[in-house]
């Protein structure tokens, strides 16, 4: 059994399919790349499978349960986690509070609650440890406002680690940053998924999707187009159409 699976997933709004009789599955311990060009319905995937939207029509489903319609927190339970393609810390909370916040939601749905109660020597240990994990110079308690494009999009994988994900879910994470850095969020996404952690990766860089994913869908206005390795990708006339033609390979 896939660790997720999702079977005729369609999503409207307002008269625009933004996702349209979408199947795929997310094999367990895979790196799977999601491409497409703008407005292909790649973020509108995550926030179905997050529980940000339902969807209209399809079924989804995390180690076999059927996950579509419930709530963002009751998924991230189930160990499914994200981040968002505009990175949003709290920017006046120190990093370690953006942790917290996310560490304490395992345990108080509020989110007075989770700062304050769970403010505990176990807890702040955790949040540095998620901090260290991936790669976060040392300066804990700056406010996150004060962080570069790179470290806040560091700062966003750490939260979501915080939920102990199985399964993560990077909208464009290296979207904005410079080649170094980029080069530096693909050795960190790598490294999570060798220690066990299934990712799906949505992204516009073609060097870091072709070089981190085994296989990859293609969405185009909502339908997937392909599924395949890298190299099969790269050399399909309908992809090549819809989107490397115009993408950087
Ligand atoms: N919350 C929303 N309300 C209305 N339309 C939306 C919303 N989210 C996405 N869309 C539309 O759905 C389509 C797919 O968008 P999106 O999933 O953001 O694409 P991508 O992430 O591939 O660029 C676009 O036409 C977009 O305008
Ligand atoms: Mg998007």
């Amino acid at each position: 059994m896939a660790l997720l699976e999702i079977e005729h997933l369609t999503k409207e709004f307002d008269g625009v399919t933004a996702l349209q009789d979408v199947s795929l599955e997310v094999r367990e311990e895979e790196i799977l790349g999601v491409i497409g060009p703008n407005g292909a319905g790649k973020t509108t995937l995550f926030n179905c499978v997050s529980g940000i939207f339902p969807p209209d029509r399809g079924a989804i489903r995390f180690r076999g349960d059927p996950i579509q319609g419930s709530r963002p927190h009751e998924i991230a339970r189930r160990g499914i986690a994200r981040t968002f393609q505009i990175v949003r810390p709290f920017p006046a909370l120190s990093l370690t509070d953006n942790v917290l916040v996310a560490y304490g939601h395992r345990y108080y749905p509020r989110l007075r609650a989770s700062t304050t109660a769970s403010r505990t020597q176990a807890s702040l240990q955790a949040c540095h440890g998620l901090l260290d994990r991936v790669g976060m110079p040392a300066g804990h308690e700056r406010a996150a406002g004060t962080l570069p494009l790179g470290l806040k999009k560091r700062l966003e994988i750490a939260r979501a680690l915080a939920l102990n994900p199985s399964l993560l879910l990077l909208d464009e994470p290296s979207g904005g940053l410079r080649h170094e850095e980029s080069q530096e969020l693909l050795e960190l996404i790598r490294r999570l998924n060798q220690e066990g952690i299934t990712i799906v990766l949505i992204e516009h860089n073609m060097p870091i999707v072709m070089g981190v994913c085994r296989r990859l869908v293609v969405l185009d206005h909502g339908i997937q187009i392909a599924e395949g390795d890298p190299a099969a990708i790269q050399r399909n006339p309908q992809v090549i159409e819809a989107y490397l033609g115009k993408a950087s390979v």
